[in-house]
């Protein structure tokens, strides 16, 4: 098999209509993606799967839509104004602008991005000499300073000065956090459980990369799960080990994953880990983050807005801060790492092709159907016949463009599990053939079975 590069899936992706550069006929936006047909189909069944596992089959959770807009307090509160930050450098000659952590890290030398101006300025002057600017390739830089990733704007109908500043979400976690009370006093819930919540975030990436992997704009899959202080330990392990055991489950080889403990924590923090994925050409890189964020949240939102957000046990009437245990995925990178692994080049019946291995929970469209020609009328009816029907159960697309072999690669190449031929026999018997994406094997099938056969 050839060997996967980064280039070939995205070029699958444009081709085939799953994600296209933001404003693309402006020249594009970097850092904007946006999702094609049936990349949107793709990325809502990735959805509907995360919300199944974490809110369906959960007596313990249960799900959220927070608004975008908040109190700009909000930001202050979680540390976002203040902390949330890149450290950039300029480059005296052509104004290039780099993100001084990360030329750090390409030369070897660990910056961590909580580090302050002067400790990042310190490392960044020791090695110096090493760092050239990706653009003039000259080595003469401005001092590194914080560049916020917050992402501000207006909110009112007033000009000028007297509107008000807003933050579009650095993270989408937050709204959980603000309805954490509003939940435990119009639900059952009760400590331990879980909020879940897929939600818009934006930040000012300096360098937004690699595809749908760093991006301005990014949707957040969060679960926070609270629990008794000092309860945090076990829950934590076996929220990792179930994230983990998820991206398996949902068909991501094992060996692209593994684990990556954080060495230099948020002060609040009492552990963290990413699970990391071996993304194609860019290798082992951050996937979902899992942290372990004591009761630094609600204790913040507390001060800040003068709720008490302590929660009171209805047994025993003890009062507490819930810790919280927190899940973050970016959907982009999801969807990076799903295409990734799915996307195969192979042989089959000595000719080559591309086909994506997605499962036939992910897969856009589930099955295909043709007519065996497209000037046959009792052929093309008898097909739009079994494709109204298949149509009310499952995501369907009629093709009756090109030989059969041509229109079996285009689905195969959108991951499309199986394809329906109607043929001659098919007006004798009401049989029809069923080919099956990974093998090419084909059977006869009943139509009265069909979609029993499918699902
Ligand atoms: N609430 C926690 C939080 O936001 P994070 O580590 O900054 O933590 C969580 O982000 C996840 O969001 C990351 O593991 C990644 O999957 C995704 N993510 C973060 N920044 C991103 C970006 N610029 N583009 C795409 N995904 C991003």
């Amino acid at each position: 098999m050839a060997e996967k590069e980064m280039e070939n899936i995205i070029s699958l992706a444009k081709r085939r209509g799953f994600v296209f550069q933001g404003s693309d006929i402006y020249g594009g936006m970097a850092g904007m993606y946006d999702f094609g047909p049936y990349g949107v189909e793709l990325l809502n069944n990735l959805k509907r799967a995360w919300w199944k596992e974490h809110v369906q089959r959960r007596e313990d959770f249960v799900g959220l839509d927070s608004s975008i807009f908040k109190d700009p307090r909000v930001w202050e509160a979680s540390g976002h104004t203040s902390g949330f930050s890149d450290p950039l450098s300029e480059c005296k000659n052509c104004n290039t602008r780099i993100r001084v952590d990360k030329e750090l890290e390409k030369i070897g030398v660990a910056a961590d991005e909580k580090m302050s101006e002067e400790e990042i300025n310190a490392l960044f002057e020791e090695h110096k000499d090493k760092i050239k600017c990706p653009s003039c390739g000259k080595k003469d830089f401005s001092l590194a300073r914080a560049f916020n990733l917050l992402v501000k704007t207006n909110m009112g109908n007033f000009a000028g000065e007297d509107a008000e500043v807003v933050y579009l979400p650095g993270e989408a976690s937050q709204g959980i956090y603000l309805n954490f009370k509003n939940i435990v006093d119009s639900t059952r819930a009760k400590v331990p459980f879980g909020i879940a919540q897929i939600g818009k975030a934006f930040r000012n990436e300096i360098s937004p990369r690699n595809f749908l992997f760093r991006t301005r704009e990014l949707e957040q899959a969060d679960t926070q799960y609270f629990v008794r202080p000092n309860e945090n330990k076990e829950k934590y392990e076996e929220i990792k080990r179930d994230r983990f055991n998820w991206y398996v489950k949902m068909g991501i080889r094992e060996e692209n994953l593994r684990w990556k403990q954080h060495d230099n924590l948020v002060f609040y923090a009492s552990d963290a880990w990413d699970i990391e994925y071996n993304f194609p050409s860019y290798g082992f890189d951050e996937l979902e983050g899992i942290h372990d964020r004591t009761d630094y949240d609600l204790s913040q939102h507390s001060k800040f807005s003068g709720v008490d957000l302590s929660y009171v046990d209805p047994q025993t009437g003890e009062k507490y801060i819930p810790w919280i245990l927190e899940t973050s995925v970016g959907l982009g990178r999801m969807f990076l790492a799903f295409l990734s692994d799915a996307y195969t080049e192979d042989e089959i019946g000595g000719e080559k092709r591309t086909v994506l291995k997605l499962s036939k929970e992910l897969a856009p469209i589930k099955v295909a159907v043709f007519p065996l020609l497209k000037n046959k009328p009792d052929l093309v009816a008898k097909a739009r016949e079994v494709f109204d029907m298949l149509k009310e159960d499952m995501m369907c697309e009629f093709d009756d463009n090109g030989n059969i072999g041509k229109r079996y690669r285009r689905q195969d190449e959108i991951g499309t599990p199986h394809c329906v031929t109607i043929d001659f026999d098919t007006l004798e018997d009401d049989t029809v053939t069923v080919r099956d994406r990974d093998t090419g094997e084909q059977e006869r099938v009943k139509i009265t079975e069909l979609v029993n056969h499918l699902r």
